[in-house]
């Protein structure tokens, strides 16, 4: 049986069609002229999913999605895009879309697209290779059999929100909710009801009894991402609920048990900020009973592929598009800093922008200036500017003024470094490049 399906457009004639065609495959459909009329259904949540149009007159599609998402936050969304305007889908993308249709489209590709999500929904898919990322699944996997607390670290985009989901999709609470929370994106002062719920009357604008994202993912998992972010008073409470399984509702004098799996994220080192004093140490230890920690994906080049051609596919809108040779080399010698999604969106947009082969000019990938550089994750200013200079010098084979021109300085500037550095030519020079770009 077909869930329903709300499609936002201001234009009739698109809202009929879509209707139509929705029906046509079993769907059941609600619509809706503008944006506000949607936000003000009861009901939003009862939706499978929400096909909006971009361009509104009285609120554009990427607020509407912005305040879709805060409504009815896991809400899957398809955008639909008016020709040229290929930066808005991106966008939306970005804010959370699923997918996107691009007009004028057919209903095959409407199909398409809703058989597409009907399948994902079924797995979060981990695609890899490399032998790190197998050793952190086997992990991972271990730990979905048991209701233990994981701690997911690792830089922005690597994948930390979709091992929570495949740990909790690979576990005995699977048929119950994944309740997502980013501590990082609620304000301070909200987090504290948004997570424990309070009871009406709590604070001044408690009008209403409100139940906490805690409570919601009862029977379920909670992810807490971004943990760092957790005002300190907060960090207090959440170690009462991990050490006891009960929330206390703001303004509420009665503790409510749940039944729960924990799950948090952590892009910065949460050692450190537990030694800089900006984390609970018990809290920690608390949480880092089963580290897992996503390499970048530098560290794991052999993925590239396989991730290339997974986004390639679910990206194409079914239409037989290939990634050529060249493009994957460029791919393959990119330095990441975005990890996954950034790969990710770098795909989509080649996507938007080419018609059978994706060639290395669709990728709209700068340049970089020098892997070694761009690869290194620490070092000083002075280091990093050193081994700019030298890797400029070592590819101009030792041609001063050249070089100088490269780095966008003067000879007589680039002759003081080399004498602070004390070293007068690069064929003395200490630093040597591995052809991957590392400094060695
Ligand atoms: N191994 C993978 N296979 C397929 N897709 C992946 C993989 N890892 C990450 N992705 C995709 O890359 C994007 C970024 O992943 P995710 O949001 O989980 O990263 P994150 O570590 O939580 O990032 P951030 O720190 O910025 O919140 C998502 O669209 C995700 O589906
Ligand atoms: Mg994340």
């Amino acid at each position: 049986m077909h869930k329903p399906v709300l499609v936002v457009d201001d234009e009739p004639e698109m809202r009929l069609a879509l209707r139509e065609a929705l029906v046509r495959m079993g769907y059941v459909c609600t619509s809706a002229p503008h944006p506000e009329e949607a936000l003000s259904m009861e009901s939003l949540d009862k939706f499978s999913l929400v096909i909006t149009d971009m361009k509104m007159p009285k609120m554009d599609g990427l607020t509407f999605i912005k305040k879709l998402r805060k409504r009815v936050p896991g809400m899957p969304v398809v955008v639909i895009t008016g020709y040229g305007t290929v930066e808005n889908a991106v966008t939306a993308m970005k804010e959370g879309a699923v997918d996107y249709l691009m007009k004028p489209f057919s209903y095959t590709a409407l199909k398409k697209v809703l058989e597409k999500m009907a399948s994902a929904k079924d797995e979060p898919g981990m695609i890899y290779s490399s032998l790190e990322m197998k050793n952190l699944v086997e992990r991972a996997l271990r730990a979905a059999g048991s209701d233990i607390t994981v701690l997911i670290s690792g830089e922005s985009g690597t994948g930390k929100e979709l091992l929570a989901r495949f740990l909790h999709a690979s576990s005995a609470r699977s048929k119950g909710p994944f309740v997502a929370v980013n501590c990082a994106a609620i304000p301070d002062n909200l987090l504290e009801s948004e997570l424990f719920g309070h009871e009406k009357g709590a604070f001044t604008n408690a009008v209403e009894r409100r139940t906490g994202r805690f409570e919601m993912a009862n029977g379920g998992s909670i992810l807490l991402d971004e943990i760092s972010e957790m005002p300190m008073p907060l960090q207090v409470k959440l170690l009462r609920v991990i050490q006891e399984r009960e929330v206390d509702r703001v303004g509420g004098d009665t503790s409510v048990p749940v039944d729960i799996r924990i799950l948090a994220t952590t892009n910065r080192n949460l050692q450190r900020e537990v030694e800089e004093g900006r984390f609970r140490e018990d809290l920690f230890y608390r949480l880092n009973v089963l580290p897992l920690e996503l390499p970048p994906l530098r560290e794991r080049p052999e993925d590239i592929e396989l991730l290339a051609g997974h986004f390639l596919s679910k990206y194409s809108g079914g239409r037989n598009l290939k990634l050529s040779s060249a493009a994957l080399e460029k791919l393959k010698g990119h330095i990441w800093k975005g990890n996954i999604r950034e790969l990710e969106n770098v795909i989509q947009r080649a996507c938007l922008l080419s018609d059978d082969e994706i060639g290395p000019d669709h990728l709209g990938l700068q340049t970089q200036l020098s892997p070694g550089v761009n690869s290194m994750t620490a070092g000083s200013v002075k280091d990093v500017e050193k081994q700019l200079i030298m890797k400029t010098l070592n590819e101009t084979g030792g041609n001063k003024s050249r070089a100088a021109r490269t780095l966008g300085i003067s000879v007589r500037t680039l002759r003081n470094k080399l004498k602070q550095y004390g070293q007068g030519l690069p064929g003395e020079e200490k630093f040597s490049y591995s052809a991957a770009g590392r400094v060695l």
